[in-house]
């Protein structure tokens, strides 16, 4: 706490860091000829669509049936008003081939360019957003709720597509501010209660 009695930021941040994760990037199309922005925000208003992304590890399961997950977006990140716009998004799980890949989504310095889609193979998917191939699982989700919480929109969204792919690769890991990668598997047997 500092002398007024509130959470230090810094010792927020270093306490969730220690919570590791996987890590993800979310995306998008939007449309240029949408409207005066088309949901475009800072990408060249070339007409047509164009898929847009960003690095996130605010994302987590919710619900089975209904089909639902939720992804936490800051309010100032350049996919914000792009997904407000499209009402879809796609959760790309990244493998640990892909840390330039995330490094490029989250705007940090790379080789790759963030304004062509960090040069990432996609397709089109069934449920209309951008699928990274190099992605090991991704599902692709309508919003079904915007909820504003603080500097962030919770953006919960039903799941109307899902694959996992690249069944050998390895998902890339992120914990105290840095990616890890899994360097030892040790496999036991599921204690939990089965599925059905
Ligand atoms: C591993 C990692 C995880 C991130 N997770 C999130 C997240 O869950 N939500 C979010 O809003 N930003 C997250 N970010 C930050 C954004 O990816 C990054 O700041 C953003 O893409 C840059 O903002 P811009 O899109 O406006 O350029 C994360 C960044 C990294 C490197």
């Amino acid at each position: 706490m500092s002398a007024d009695g509130s959470l230090d930021t810094r010792r927020l941040r270093e306490t969730l860091g220690r919570f590791a994760t996987g890590v993800t990037v979310v995306t998008t199309f939007c449309d240029a000829t949408d409207d005066e922005t088309g949901g475009c925000g800072q990408l060249p208003h070339a007409p047509g669509q164009h898929a847009w992304g960003t690095t996130v590890n605010a994302f987590s399961s919710v619900s089975l049936d209904p089909p639902l997950v939720l992804i936490c977006i800051g309010r100032e990140r350049s996919i914000h008003p792009v997904i407000a716009s499209s009402g879809r998004f796609a959760v790309n799980i990244l493998g640990e081939a892909s840390q330039q890949l995330s490094d490029c989504f989250a705007g940090a310095p790379s080789a790759l360019p963030r304004s062509a889609f960090c040069d990432a193979p996609f397709h089109a998917g069934p449920g209309g957003t951008p699928v990274l191939d190099a992605a090991i699982a991704h599902l692709e989700c309508t919003v079904e709720q915007a909820v504003d919480a603080g500097d962030h929109t919770i953006y919960l969204g039903r799941v109307i597509a899902a694959e996992a792919d690249h069944d050998h690769e390895l998902p890339l890991l992120y914990f105290r501010g840095r990616y890890l990668r899994i360097e030892r598997m040790a496999t036991s047997d599921l204690r939990g209660k089965p599925d059905v």
